[in-house]
């Protein structure tokens, strides 16, 4: 068994260690950062609404009426009624029969690949998904068959060579450190028509795309037939958990053996509170997703005008792959002394080789701000003779054989 020590130094000797840094203030467009007032550009509260008045006072009202904690799983006797009203919600807003509460978007993904899927099938997996839809695919038992990110033909190969044990296709609808869009119309049809289910996870698609911001399978015009829909509150709806939508009859299965479903307490009141607050926001109010899109755009332009290019995205989340993991860190120590923070992402988040700063804009940046962040990285970048990638996500081979 190696030292606990020498783990740290093999991880600080491939400039893969990570610490924590400290924000001090409200998850705003601005932030103070270990001290100092910085812009922030690598959050997923994309559309402001963790710090929005009414969802902090809705977050406040449901721990005044229900308390702090829920004291128990929903099946023993954490099931409480704030829990059943955003259920409802959620299922109204993405067009389905039901919705399930889950812990988080990790958990949700874990719970819900793991319950519909186990040995002697096969579930596919795009190779760029987020860890909790790979983890989950792990668990699960099936044999997992990793396909080429977005590559249809690659995935309908498997699906044949599969023949009847292919049961389940998972993938991220926004890629989450890309920006690109699964094809979720080709993904779902492929998966039909070979008896396969589909799930698509919303977690960075949901206020960002689709009308009204209604996610990715909104856009493509699948709500309901898409099998199942994750998305999570953390993000843009600004408070804690995640749910899955489905069928009445998926949902009483996950309901009855999905693991971080039964063995896990129930979200408690103040973030669910939170996040009826902030759906009703999204709901009222699309000129802020209309205002996120704009901002994306507006950062993509002036970072190609600086002559850096943010490979497929066209949405919020806009990549500047760097490559060396040493390299992202500089640039980003480098932004940082400029007063804007994006962190650099590097393995096992992202593939060996393809260290980047994910760049995320929210609605409420303002376009000069964006601009002027675009100038002060494309000139740090510069400096560091940093030659971005204009391939966008490639074979990451780390990844396929880790999730294989
Ligand atoms: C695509 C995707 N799914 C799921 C999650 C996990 O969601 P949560 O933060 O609610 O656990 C993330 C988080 O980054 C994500 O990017």
């Amino acid at each position: 068994m190696r030292d606990v020590a020498d783990r740290l130094d093999d991880l600080r000797d491939a400039g893969l260690y990570r610490r924590l840094r400290l924000i001090e203030s409200p998850q705003g467009p601005r932030v103070t950062l270990d001290g100092a007032e910085v812009l922030l550009l690598c959050s997923n509260n994309y559309l402001g609404l963790a710090d929005h008045p009414r969802v902090r006072q809705a977050a406040a009202d449901a721990a005044e009426r229900f308390g702090a904690g829920a004291g128990a799983s929903r099946l023993i006797s954490g099931n409480m009624s704030i829990h059943d009203r955003l259920e409802r919600r959620l299922a109204d807003f993405a067009g389905y029969e039901r919705a399930l509460l889950f812990g988080s978007g990790y958990l949700a993904n874990l719970g819900t690949v793991s319950a519909l899927v186990g040995r002697g099938q096969v579930v596919f997996s795009d190779e760029l998904n987020h860890a909790s839809l790979i983890d989950g695919c792990r668990i699960s038992r099936a044999e997992r068959f990793v396909y080429h990110h977005c590559d249809l033909d690659h995935l309908a190969w498997g699906l044949r060579k599969a023949g009847h044990r292919g049961a389940l296709i998972v993938t991220d609808a926004i890629f989450s450190m890309d920006g690109d869009v699964a094809p979720i119309a080709e993904l779902t049809e492929l998966a039909h028509r070979n008896g396969c289910r589909v799930l698509v996870d919303e977690a960075h698609a949901i206020g960002s795309l689709g009308p009204d911001g209604r996610g990715a399978v909104a856009e493509a015009g699948l709500g309901g037939e898409v099998d199942l829909v994750v998305g999570t509150l953390g993000k843009t709806l600004g408070s804690y958990g995640a749910y899955v939508c489905a069928s009445a009859e998926i949902v009483d299965l996950l309901t009855n053996v999905a693991r971080p479903f039964i063995f896990s307490t129930a979200l408690p009141p103040p973030a669910v509170g939170a996040a009826i607050a902030a759906l009703a926001i999204l709901e009222s109010q699309p000129g802020m997703v209309e205002h996120l899109r704009l901002n994306g755009a507006t950062l993509r332009e002036a970072l190609a005008e600086n002559g850096l290019q943010a490979g497929p995205s066209r949405t919020q989340i806009v990549p500047i792959v760097v490559g060396d993991a040493e390299l992202a860190m500089a640039l980003c120590e480098r932004a940082l002394d400029g007063r804007v923070f994006a962190q650099a992402i590097r393995p096992p988040t992202v593939p060996e080789g393809t260290s980047r700063l994910r760049l995320s804009v929210m609605a409420n940046h303002g376009a000069n701000d964006l601009r002027a962040a675009a100038r002060l990285i494309a000139g740090a970048a510069a400096e560091l003779g940093v030659g971005t990638s204009t391939a966008g996500p490639g074979h990451p081979q780390q990844v396929l054989r880790e999730a294989a």
